[in-house]
C-alpha cells in the first residue's frame, strides 16, 4: 500500500482541528452519524424505524409484545447521532425513559431534523403516536426541545455513562466500532445495567471508506500512524471480532447471541495477510473476515464467583 503523504499530512492536521475544535469539525465536515446523502426526511425516518424494527427482532420480541415488554424500562443508547430517531420510538412503545450518551455533540433541532422526527412519529399507531408527542417540552411541538426527564442527552468526553446498576437495556448501532476505549465502553455498560439487564449491539467492521484498493488495506497503517491521523474524529477503532469477544468476557457480562454479517473473502484476506499492522498480525483469518455482526448480552442477576 501506498503511504500518501499528503492524505497523512491532511488527516494529522484534521485531527489536531478535530481535537482542538471538536465543535468547529462537527460543522465544517456537517455530520450527522448516518452518513451523507440522507435529506429526504421520509427516507431518513424509515431508516430510523428499521433500526428500531432490527433490535426488536434481534430481541425476538414482536411489536405487539414490546409495549408490556418495554413499561417502567429505563434504556440507555450510546452514539444517537444527530437525531435520536430509535429512542424516540422506543419511548413511544413504553419506555419510561431514555438516556443517550455521546462523545461528540451532534444531537441537533434543526429545521431537516425537526422534518425526520415529525415523518417518524407520522408513521405511528394513533396510542404511540400520542405518547411520542408527549415527549417535547411543548406537546406535539419539536422546536421546544425534549423534555429531559424522558429523553435525557449527555455529552462525556469518552462516550460513557457512568451510570451504576441504572438502566434495564443498553443498545447501540454503528457506534462501538468508533469508541477509542472499547474496554472503558464495556465496562461503563457492565456498570450501568441492572442485574439482569441487557445489551444489544450492532457493530460495523468495515473501512467506512477508509480503505484504498482492497476492503481491509485500512487494517495495514502502524497504529501510532492511525491514532495521530484519525483518534479525535471517530472513525473507525480497527479492533476486530476477536477483541470484542475479548473484552466481553472479562466484564462479567454473558453473551447470549453473536452473529456475523456479511464475510471478507479469502482473496481479500490474502491481500493482506502479510502487511497487518503488528496489533492484527495473531487475529485469526475467520476473526479477519467477519465485516459486522450484532451481540446480545445479558448481566447475570449475581455476580459470577
Ligand atoms: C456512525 S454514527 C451512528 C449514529 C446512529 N447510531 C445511527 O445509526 O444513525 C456514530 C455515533 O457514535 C458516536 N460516538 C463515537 N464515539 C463514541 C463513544 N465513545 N461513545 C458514545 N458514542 C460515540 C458518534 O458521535 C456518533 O454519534
Amino acid at each position: 500500500m501506498l503511504m500518501n503523504p499528503i492524505r497523512i499530512v491532511r488527516a494529522i492536521v484534521t485531527n489536531l482541528l478535530a481535537l482542538l475544535l471538536p465543535r468547529y469539525y462537527l460543522q465544517i465536515t456537517g455530520q450527522t452519524g448516518r452518513g451523507r446523502g440522507d435529506t429526504d426526511p421520509l427516507e431518513v425516518a424509515e431508516y430510523y424505524y428499521q433500526c428500531f424494527l432490527d433490535y426488536i427482532e434481534q430481541m425476538s420480541i414482536s411489536l405487539k409484545e414490546l409495549p408490556e415488554f418495554l413499561k417502567g424500562k429505563i434504556l440507555l443508547e450510546y452514539g444517537p447521532g444527530d437525531t435520536p430517531g430509535v429512542a424516540i420510538l422506543f419511548y413511544a412503545y413504553g419506555a419510561e425513559e431514555v438516556v443517550l450518551i455521546d462523545r461528540f455533540p451532534m444531537l441537533s433541532l434543526n429545521a431537516s431534523n425537526i422534518a425526520i422526527i415529525s415523518a417518524l412519529i407520522e408513521k405511528l399507531p394513533p396510542v404511540e403516536k400520542n405518547r411520542a408527542l408527549g415527549i417535547f417540552q411543548r406537546t406535539g411541538d419539536p422546536q421546544s426541545g425534549f423534555r429531559e426527564e424522558i429523553l435525557n442527552y449527555r455529552i462525556h468526553s469518552k462516550g460513557l455513562s457512568c451510570l451504576e446498576e441504572a438502566v434495564d437495556i443498553i443498545y447501540s448501532r454503528a457506534v462501538l466500532e468508533h469508541v477509542a476505549d472499547l474496554e472503558a465502553s464495556f465496562s461503563d455498560m457492565s456498570c450501568a445495567l441492572k442485574p439482569g439487564g441487557l445489551a444489544i449491539h450492532q457493530v460495523d467492521l468495515k473501512s467506512h471508506g477508509l480503505h484504498q484498493k482492497s476492503i481491509l488495506d485500512f487494517l495495514i497503517w502502524p497504529s501510532w500512524l492511525w491514532y495521530v491521523m484519525y483518534s479525535a474524529k471517530g472513525v473507525p477503532n480497527r479492533w476486530r471480532f476477536n477483541k470484542y469477544q475479548d473484552v466481553v468476557a472479562k466484564t462479567g457480562l454473558i453473551t447470549t447471541k453473536i452473529k456475523c454479517m456479511g464475510m471478507a473473502s479469502l482473496q481479500d484476506i490474502n491481500e493482506v495477510k502479510n502487511k497487518l499492522a503488528s496489533v492484527f498480525s495473531d487475529v485469526s483469518d475467520e476473526d479477519l473476515r467477519c465485516l459486522g455482526f450484532w451481540i446480545l448480552l445479558h448481566k447475570p442477576q449475581e455476580p459470577p464467583k
